[in-house]
């Protein structure tokens, strides 16, 4: 088996939107990059996690795809057991995957099944994929396979902030935000960084079904910088802390999201 002679980053859910924006331009500063997604087609390659490869390959970098469930506790094992034996290291994991409530609903209508869904796809399964993932750098990080490994939470505006018609995407998120505060600071002593970025309001197919609504706000002031977040926008402050420009500033909340959080007066 050949292994990889570049660092190696995990993306989940880089089949479009964020993460794909993210694999593109980790691929760019050098990392060899395993997509992960759950939708996964190997014949059609014009979209999805394969045509993410496909781009990343036409650039010269390296990419291989594994289709995985991330609230799949067999789908993460079997996951990290292709790591292992395709990479022998991971250099980088990005939590990204995550997905908004099928239907908005009020707080005082929505249901125990969206925001389980939610609980465990946005929370539940980049909790566990990085206990496991954690567990693997210090090992490997011990064993001489990778210099360090640094650990990043795609998690959102919507940590900290009410949208009382996707409560349950709000208390993932917020969820979220914890996890990545507890595995900045037990990982420190091994000395892998852990950082959240926080998205604001970005242009991916999830947003999509609330174009219309969100380019009224932004156009009426909602954000100080007066344009949506493009995946681009969040792929460079991912780069910026997987470069190691931010090892320092371990358990950092970094917003990306416009001037969104500014208060203003
Ligand atoms: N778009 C925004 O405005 C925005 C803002 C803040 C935070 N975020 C967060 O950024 C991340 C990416 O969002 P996006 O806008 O690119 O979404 P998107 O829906 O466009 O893309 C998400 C990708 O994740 C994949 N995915 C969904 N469930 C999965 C699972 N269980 N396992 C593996 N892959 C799975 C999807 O198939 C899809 O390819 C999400 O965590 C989202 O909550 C997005």
């Amino acid at each position: 088996m050949t292994h990889s002679s570049k660092p190696v980053a995990l993306v989940t859910g880089a089949g479009q939107g964020i993460g794909r924006g993210i694999a593109l331009q980790l691929a760019q500063d050098g990392f060899a990059i395993l997509v992960n997604d759950v939708v996964a087609d190997p014949a059609d390659a014009t979209k999805g996690a394969y045509e993410v490869k496909k781009t990343i390959e036409a650039a010269g970098g390296e990419a291989e795809v594994f289709k995985a469930d991330v609230a799949s506790a067999p789908d993460r094992a079997a996951m990290l057991d292709f790591v292992e034996e395709r990479f022998g290291r991971l250099d980088l994991l990005v939590n990204n995957a995550g997905v908004a409530p099928r239907e908005r609903r009020d707080i005082l209508e929505a249901t125990e099944e969206s925001f389980e869904r939610l609980m465990s796809i946005n929370l539940q399964g980049p909790y566990f994929l990085t206990q496991l993932v954690a567990n693997k750098m210090i090992a490997w990080k011990k064993a001489g396979r990778i210099e360090t490994g640094r650990i990043v939470f795609i998690t959102s505006i919507s940590a900290y902030t009410s949208s009382t018609g996707r409560g349950e995407y709000c208390v993932s998120k917020a969820g979220l935000a914890m996890a990545a505060t507890l595995y900045a600071d037990r990982l420190a002593e091994f000395d892998i960084p852990v950082i959240q970025i926080a998205p604001g309001i970005i242009e991916t197919p999830m947003t999509s079904a609330v174009k219309g609504k969100y380019d009224k706000m932004i156009a009426e002031g909602l954000l100080p910088t007066k344009r949506w977040g493009q995946p681009e926008d969040i792929a460079k402050a991912v780069s910026a802390f997987a470069q190691g420009y931010l090892d320092y500033s371990t358990g950092a909340v970094i917003e990306v999201g416009g001037g969104f959080g500014l208060k203003r007066l």
